[in-house]
């Protein structure tokens, strides 16, 4: 299994650029069920889980291709409705194929998803609203069974903003005879880029990124071409690389409205942090001070940067509370920060984080969940001697030749095959 080697203590200094986002990619490749064709899409990026939901799309009779960056599905009349656990074990957001199976098949056959690192990632928010649509299913050996006579529109309410069943929904909706409303919608950058491709496609859409969104059914959709947006967590998670080595590092190819909470978190914190159309920027800082923090729903502080924040905090000035309020356990990353000499107190859902410049010493640590690995990657750039994050296959869930982007801003860090 591959690991990476970083040698901390290098400032990094330059400019680089963020990818395509993952989490608005993914579903929208499972959107292209919706209409047989060719989809195009630029701006993708070259990562494990796109991979896996290339092998999906593939398994369902789809033809897939790769290259720069640039995604071509081509839908072909269906092979099956099954989407196979040993597909689906691989990535969660596999359950993202229910809706645009039961809206185009009127049948779908998912494994379930299973849990992960961070919780137990449950889907009863997407098998309810869809079972408010006219949707029969049952649980069978480990699979979700679900058939539909058609698809009707129906005001939906979640108890929580989920983002996957949000997308679930929208994309099932599409299709649906009459008007869906989804109240107490997810509002994620990705939930409207995905709402724009269904739009391109001829859906009827209206408040994707508020928290209510109508859906009126058509008959039908047909393939377009579409940029997948900037990859938010990417763009946020190398702001802080060059913040935490007290270095100037500017992102590209991004946009800053997506990552606010953060850029104010760190402009609180005593960073220069400068927000352009399309990047954002900080300047050398070597002071920061602690400042607490807490995930919630867009547009509050992104759980998906709870972990790196976390190690920026070890830097600071004072103590912080970071408090993690979307997934039941994400904290794998603390565990392998006190092994690093992180002066970290960790609770269920809130973790004390005792700032001490200086304080991290390399080691070998263990990558556990995709934003933890990123976390352990950022730690060791600033730790005194040699940190070797192992099991980094985790880290290619999500970010494209990350190692490529830090040591061309000047940090020491290699893949070791
Ligand atoms: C999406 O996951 C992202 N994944 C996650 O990013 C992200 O952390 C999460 O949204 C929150 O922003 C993709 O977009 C592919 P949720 P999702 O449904 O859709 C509970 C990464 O690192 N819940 O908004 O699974 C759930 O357990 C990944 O890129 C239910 O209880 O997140 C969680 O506690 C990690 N029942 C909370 O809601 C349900 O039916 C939020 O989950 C669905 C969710």
């Amino acid at each position: 299994m591959d690991k990476m080697k970083i040698i901390g203590g290098k400032k990094l200094n330059g400019e680089v650029s963020a990818g395509g986002a993952k989490n608005a990619a993914l579903p929208i490749l499972f959107s292209t069920l919706l209409a047989d064709g060719e989809h195009v899409f630029t701006n993708v990026p070259d990562l494990r889980d796109i991979k896996s939901a290339m092998l999906l799309l593939d398994s369902f009779g789809c033809e897939t291709h790769f290259a720069n960056n640039t995604l071509k599905v081509k839908v072909n009349k269906i092979k099956t409705i099954e989407a196979h656990y040993d597909l689906v074990r691989k990535m969660r957001a596999s359950i993202l194929c229910l809706g645009p199976l039961l809206a185009r098949h009127k049948k779908a056959k998912v494994s379930l998803p299973g849990g992960c690192a961070i919780g137990s990632r449950p889907i009863n928010y997407h098998l309810d609203a869809l079972t408010l649509l006219k949707t029969e299913h049952r649980i069978e050996s480990g699979y979700v069974v679900a058939e539909t006579t058609g698809l009707v529109g129906d005001r939906v309410i979640f108890d929580m903003p989920s983002v996957g069943a949000t997308e679930n929904i929208m994309m099932a909706a599409s299709l649906a005879k009459g008007v869906t409303i989804i109240e107490n919608a997810a509002k994620e950058p990705e939930i409207v880029d995905l709402a724009d491709y269904l739009i391109k496609m001829g859906a009827n859409i209206e408040g994707a990124g508020t928290s209510i969104i109508k859906i009126t059914g058509v008959d039908s959709l047909s393939p377009a071409e579409h940029s997948i947006i900037p990859d938010r967590i990417e763009a946020g998670t190398l702001l802080i690389a060059g913040a935490i080595t007290g270095g100037s590092v500017k992102v590209n190819n991004c946009d800053p409205t997506h990552i606010e909470a953060l850029i104010a978190k760190m402009r609180e914190s005593g960073f220069n942090i400068e927000a352009g159309a399309d990047f954002v920027s900080v300047t050398e800082t070597s002071n920061w001070k602690a400042i607490d923090v807490t995930t919630a729903p867009h547009p509050a502080f992104p759980t998906d940067l709870q972990a790196q924040y976390m190690v920026l905090m070890t830097q600071a000035e004072g103590s912080s509370i970071v408090t993690e309020t979307i997934f039941e356990n994400r904290f794998m990353h603390v565990q392998e920060l006190l092994r690093m000499g992180a002066e970290l107190s960790p609770k269920t859902r809130v973790c004390i984080v005792r700032g001490k410049k200086g304080g991290l010493n390399g080691a070998p640590v263990m990558a556990t969940d995709l934003r933890a690995s990123a976390s352990l990657v950022l730690a060791g750039l600033v730790a005194e001697g040699e940190t070797v994050v192992n099991r980094i296959y985790h880290l290619d869930r999500g970010y494209e030749k990350l190692e490529d982007k830090l040591s061309n801003l000047g940090a020491s860090i290699q893949r070791i095959e």
